[in-house]
C-alpha cells in the first residue's frame, strides 16, 4: 500500500486547515513544518521592509525548522502545503525540501494565498528538491472549494 505524508507549513492557519483535510481524505501523515523561532505577527508584516519574513526573502536566508519527519524514505507520496509568500514557497519549505532525498517521490503541491496563483512556484521549488522525483499535480486552495473539489483533485493526483 501506497504511504502518504502530509507536510504542510502555516503561519496564520489557513494552509493547516487545508493540510488537515488533504490528510483526512488521503489518511495520510501529518508533518508540521515548524520554525525553530516561530514567527511573530511582526515577524510576517511583509509591509514592514524591516520585518523577518523580508529579510528572510531578502536574504535568501535559511530557516531551520523543527525536527524530522521520520522514515521520510518509506512514503511513496508527499502532499507539500504552504501559503505562497512572495509569489512562491516561503524560505522554510525550501530549507525543508533540501534537507531529504526525494528520489522516487511524488509530489503534489498544494497552497493557499491572498489572491496569487502558482505560477513558477514549482519551477523554483526544483531546485532544492534532490533525486529524481516527480511533481505530479499541484492545486491553490481557495476558500470557495468543497472538499468535494479536494476529493476530486485527490483522486486524480493519485490515479
Ligand atoms: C510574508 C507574506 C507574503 C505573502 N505574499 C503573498 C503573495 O505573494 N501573493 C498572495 O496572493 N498572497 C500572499 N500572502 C498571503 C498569504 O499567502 C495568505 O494569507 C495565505 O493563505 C496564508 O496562509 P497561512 O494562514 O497558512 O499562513 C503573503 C503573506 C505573507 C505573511
Amino acid at each position: 500500500m501506497s504511504r502518504i505524508l502530509v507536510a504542510y507549513f502555516s503561519a496564520e492557519g489557513n494552509t493547516r486547515k487545508v493540510a488537515a483535510a488533504f490528510s483526512k481524505i488521503t489518511g495520510g501523515e501529518l508533518f508540521e513544518i515548524k520554525p525553530v523561532e516561530p514567527y511573530t505577527k511582526a515577524d510576517i508584516n511583509w509591509m514592514n521592509p524591516l520585518s523577518r519574513c523580508n529579510k528572510e526573502k531578502i536574504g535568501k536566508k535559511d530557516v531551520p525548522v523543527v525536527g524530522r519527519v521520520e522514515g521520510f524514505e518509506s512514503f511513496d507520496t508527499v502532499f507539500l502545503g504552504f501559503p505562497i509568500w512572495y509569489y512562491g514557497a516561503p524560505n522554510i519549505v525550501n530549507t525543508f525540501v533540501k534537507d531529504y532525498d526525494w528520489s522516487g517521490k511524488k509530489i503534489v503541491l498544494f497552497a493557499t494565498s491572498g489572491s496569487s496563483d502558482m505560477n513558477k512556484t514549482a519551477e523554483k521549488l526544483e531546485h532544492y528538491l534532490n533525486g529524481d522525483h516527480k511533481i505530479v499535480a499541484q492545486k491553490l486552495v481557495r476558500p470557495s472549494d468543497s472538499s468535494d473539489d479536494l476529493k476530486a483533485f485527490v483522486a486524480d493526483a493519485l490515479k
